[in-house]
């Protein structure tokens, strides 16, 4: 059993004020920091790159989750290495040569993951699950915050669960996690959750470590 983690997304951060954002985040008990990047291609929306990251670097020493939602990819590894990334995940949908991207990311010397759509098979992972360290199933359809969660996800959950088998590898969740689902999704085999509107609603700071101290005890 690999322990809980929970990995707010800056996504609904106030983004007016996002280095104090995450400071919040920080201090209320966040294990990661979550960052969702969205190109306007590969997904329906563009939030921001590695200039931006590289600039909320300097507020926490939390590890940096960052979640590419672009395609291609391979082009941007090395900004967001250089950034202060700590684990790279990129689509198994975003590219040809997803075992070649994998390989890049861990020659950058960053744990290296890898998210499936809503729609794609764990079987998509099979052949490269060796190569990653961490494998994120969406349980929303990528490109924005404040969706539900999709109750197949947690069937997905599961199959990825018994794909990584003893390998030391996390499984995130991401999309609709709230303190109502979480006991599920955990039980179902994640055990790194991603939350973004259950956390930051309404960009009130004293409310986050209660929001994340929830999704853990649940
Ligand atoms: C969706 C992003 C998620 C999103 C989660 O494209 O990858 O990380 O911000 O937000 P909530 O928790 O609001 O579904
Ligand atoms: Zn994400």
């Amino acid at each position: 059993i690999r322990p809980i983690r929970i990995a707010p997304s800056i996504l609904s951060a106030d983004f007016s004020r996002l280095g104090d954002e995450v400071r919040a985040i920080d201090a209320g008990g966040a294990d990661y920091i979550h960052v969702d990047v969205m190109d306007g291609h590969f997904v329906p929306n563009i939030s921001f790159g590695a200039v931006v990251m590289k600039a909320i670097r300097a507020v926490t020493t939390k590890p940096f989750d960052v979640h590419l939602m672009i395609s291609p990819a391979d082009a941007y590894l090395a900004d967001f290495a250089a950034g202060g990334a700590d684990i790279i995940t990129i689509h198994a949908e975003a590219g040809p040569h997803l075992h070649r991207s994998l390989q890049a990311i861990r020659a950058l010397g960053k744990k290296a993951g890898v998210a499936l759509n809503p729609a794609t098979p764990v079987s998509a992972i099979q052949h490269v699950i060796d190569d990653v360290d961490l494998v994120l199933v969406m349980s929303v359809n990528p490109g924005f915050g404040g969706q539900s969660f999709i109750p197949e996800a947690l069937n997905k959950l599961r199959q990825a669960k018994a794909l990584i088998g003893a390998r030391p590898i996390d499984l995130e969740v991401d999309g609709g996690v709230t303190a109502a689902n979480a006991r599920a999704i955990a039980d179902a085999g994640a055990n790194v959750l991603v939350a973004g509107s259950s956390i930051f609603a309404g960009n009130d700071a004293s409310t986050y470590a209660g929001r994340i101290a929830a999704i853990r005890e649940a």
